[in-house]
């Protein structure tokens, strides 16, 4: 299957992320069916999709016309085999649960065509043990989409171990044409880059707070008006979910040991269905007024052991080879908004005050996530996360020829040899829209549009 085959998407799950998944799809012109397990579900899916086109309308990030046009492109439909029997790609966006998954990856591969490509939006579940339940395995990868979908950039495109060349190859694509920054996640580890990043700083967040050392408070003023998230810590965990968190720090806890051990904060909130923004309460109450981030709490110590976290699931990445420092630093930019990388904002903290600060922790508690990783160690021992590579993670240094296109990230020398993490055939990539609408699809009607864009 080539970019250029691709007219109809199938989007399994019209929850947060499906339904946003198959606004973007169709926001770029695909023919899209929504499917869900009865009419109510995939009808409240369709009207969140309703709602937010005519928010990005309101915005004026699109027109009317393509608001109206996106909504028309999109079909919801409960019956498997009437949702994918005419389709090129299916991405399933459902429920994380390994065996519900497993099942209904092979009614699909009955139901399917035989050339469709299947791709999992899964959090973190093995790619590997996914691909399995079906009767194409190398037809089989990640593409792992941020909340909300039709606002973040990134998409990470996930090998599993059967997953051939060409699906990779095809599902970048796919990723460019839907106006996104696709990144090559090079192993299959649970978390990928992103959540690998995001969710033990999620669940350090709450250890702080369950220890008496920070509040709510202090912990969002520090990580929005300090570090420059976009949105608090827990802000962020409501917008994702905590149901979503726990469960990617559950399944990392089983399969990568204590290091992850939730915090009983976080389980604490998902027992009292305090799941964020789609229950109405989660940290915040969004039934009065939202998350209300205070500028004026910032702490020091909440600062220092956040980016002790960061510094430290960083080397662990790059320790296993998931990914250099400079496309985790783009990964994080692009699929969480982070103003600077990880490895950029940890260097410049400097290393050995934040290994040294893991070090204490460790001693004072003796809990496994204060374990330095050898990847943090063998950075602090180097200068730095980019000292080895004579880069320094600006992102001056890897911009694109103008100002209207941006570049991802260029590939490390200690790196280069290996596949880089941007398109298939070139290490930079524009993602101007008009460089892209002018490329594939030209006979599909392709809107101008600016919401992919992170802001
Ligand atoms: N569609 C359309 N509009 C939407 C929307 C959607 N899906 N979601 C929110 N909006 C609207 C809001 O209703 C609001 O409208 P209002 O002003 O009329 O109330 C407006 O967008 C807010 O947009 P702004 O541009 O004014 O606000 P921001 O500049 O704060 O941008 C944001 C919002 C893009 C969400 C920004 O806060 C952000 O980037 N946050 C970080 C999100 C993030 O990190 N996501 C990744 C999480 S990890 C993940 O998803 C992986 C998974 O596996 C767990």
């Amino acid at each position: 299957m080539d970019i250029d085959d691709i007219e109809q998407i199938t989007v399994l799950g019209a929850g947060t992320m499906g339904h946003g998944i198959a606004e973007v799809a169709a926001l770029a012109g695909y023919e899209v069916v929504l499917r869900d397990i009865n009419d109510d579900l995939v009808t409240e899916g369709y009207e969140e999709i309703e709602w937010s086109l005519g928010k990005l309308a309101e915005k004026e990030r699109i027109s009317d016309e393509v608001a109206e046009t996106t909504l028309e492109r999109i079909r919801p439909v409960v019956d498997i085999e009437e949702a994918t029997a005419n389709t090129d790609v299916v991405i399933e966006a459902i429920v994380e649960d390994m065996d519900i998954k497993q099942e209904v990856y092979a009614d699909l591969s009955e139901a399917a065509p035989e050339d469709a490509i299947f791709a999992s939006n899964t959090s973190s579940l093995s790619i590997t043990d996914l691909s399995e339940a079906t009767d194409r395995p190398e037809q089989f990868c990640g593409m792992h989409f941020f909340n909300p979908p039709v606002r973040m950039e990134l998409v990470e495109v996930i090998r599993g171990e059967h997953t051939s060349d060409e699906t990779m190859d095809t599902v970048v694509d796919l990723a460019e044409s839907f106006d996104k920054t696709p990144v090559r996640v090079r192993k299959d580890k649970p978390g990928f880059i992103v959540n690998s990043i995001l969710v033990p700083l999620m669940n350090e967040a709450c250890w702080l707070v369950e220890s008496d050392t920070a509040t709510i408070a202090e912990v969002d003023s520090t990580t929005k008006y300090d570090m420059g998230m976009p949105m608090g810590a827990f802000e962020l965990g409501d917008q994702v979910g905590n149901d979503v968190t726990l469960h990617v720090l559950e399944y990392m806890h089983d399969v990568l040991g204590d290091v992850y051990e939730p915090c009983p904060l976080l389980q604490r909130y998902v027992e009292n269905d305090r799941l964020g923004k789609k229950t109405g309460e989660g940290f915040y109450d969004y039934e009065n007024g939202g998350a209300d981030v205070p500028a004026d709490q910032t702490s020091d110590e909440v600062r220092e052991r956040l980016l002790a976290t960061l510094a430290n699931e960083t080397g662990k990445l790059i320790e296993k080879e998931v990914a250099p420092p400079a496309d985790i630093d783009e990964a994080v930019k692009l699929g969480a908004a982070f103003p600077s990388g990880p490895a950029k904002q940890c260097d410049e903290a400097g290393l050995d005050g934040l290994l040294g600060k893991l070090e204490t922790l460790h001693e004072e508690t003796g809990a496994a996530r204060y374990e330095a990783s050898d990847g943090l160690r063998t950075a602090a021992a180097d200068g730095g996360f980019y000292a080895d590579d004579g880069e320094d993670g600006n992102d001056e240094d890897r911009a694109g020829p103008t100002s209207s296109t941006r570049s991802v990230s260029s590939t490390p020398a200690r790196w280069s040899g290996r596949s880089s993490s941007t398109g298939p055939t070139s290490s930079t990539r524009s993602i101007s829209n008009s460089s892209r609408s002018s490329s594939r699809h030209s006979t599909r009607s392709r809107p101008t549009t600016t919401c992919g864009q992170s802001s």
